[in-house]
């Protein structure tokens, strides 16, 4: 087989083509990545308790619990009676969000603080959950347990295919360069070995939160190496390779030397 420098100029335009519309969508799903995982536990850039809050969620607390703050706020409620009204909630929520208790401890504050803004017909003017019956509160006082096992499949399954594919093409292309044929075999295998990593981590982390690391070394290594072969690829193929990468070329010297000697 022909390496990636001795093809032709067009052989070489289909590669580059390929190469730098995968490596943009390739960015385009990190930085996806990056937006939807980012600040998920209020600090910039993507942490370990992002990803433990993406796939394992936020356990501690139900979205009502975490909003009660704000929601005190907005409805002038005197400071001095916040404690009260939190231990009530909070009370209600982990003592299993019963029907009976909603009825004689929670429709009371509801009505009292809530319903201005959160009655049916309210809500669908201020863009906020409902919170007029037990079903309404029920829905917000659910704990959140993370991304659901339906999400996952259906996201690996776009996921590994799709990747398995690039991660394929990017990995044949980079065998076709000069570098040192340990590099390339420690580098192919890199990729899918690092997708496997990040995609058992997803359902790993659901069941145990420590296991956020699968995905983030995962995640870090799969793309990355894929993109840092199509490069090299690119760069053999037009401009040539630093010294330090290239497989010395053992074989070809065989042939010169016959050649010159029976000359
Ligand atoms: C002055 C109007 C107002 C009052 C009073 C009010 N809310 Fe809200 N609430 C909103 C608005 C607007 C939103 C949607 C925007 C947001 O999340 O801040 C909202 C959102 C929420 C959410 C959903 C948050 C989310 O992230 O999806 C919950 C739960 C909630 N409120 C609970 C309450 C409770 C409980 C009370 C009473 C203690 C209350 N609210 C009082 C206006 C109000």
């Amino acid at each position: 087989m022909r390496s990636l420098h001795q093809l032709t100029v067009p052989e070489k335009l289909l590669h580059t083509g390929f190469i730098f519309l995968v490596c943009i969508g390739l960015l385009c799903a990190e930085a996806y990545l990056y937006v939807t995982h980012a600040g998920l536990d209020g600090k910039t850039g993507v942490t370990l308790k992002d990803i433990q809050i993406s796939y394992y969620g936020n356990r501690d607390s139900s979205k009502l619990q975490t909003v009660l703050p704000t929601m005190f706020t907005n409805a002038g409620i005197p400071k001095e009676q916040w404690p009260q009204l939190q231990k009530t909630i909070d009370t209600w929520v982990v003592g299993g969000q019963t029907k009976a208790g909603y009825e004689t401890d929670i429709k009371p504050i509801l009505a009292q603080h809530c319903l201005m803004c959160h009655s049916v017909a309210m809500s669908k003017q201020l863009h906020n959950p409902p919170l007029a019956s037990y079903e309404d509160v029920k829905a917000v006082a659910k704990v959140d347990t993370g991304m659901s096992y339906n999400a996952m499949l259906m996201t690996g399954m776009v996921h590994l295919t799709m990747l398995g594919l690039i991660f394929w093409v990017a990995g044949w292309l980079f065998l076709q360069t000069r570098v040192h044929s340990q590099i390339k075999a420690i580098s192919v295998i890199t990729p899918f070995a690092a997708m496997l990593l990040d995609f058992s981590g997803w359902f790993l982390t659901k069941q145990n939160p420590d296991f956020a690391w699968f995905v983030l070394i995962g995640g870090a290594l799969s793309c990355p190496i894929a993109m840092l072969e199509m490069g090299v690829a690119l760069f053999d193929m037009w401009i040539g390779l630093p010294k330090f990468l290239m497989q010395r070329l053992v074989t070809e010297m065989p042939k010169t030397v016959v050649r010159t000697a029976t000359a």
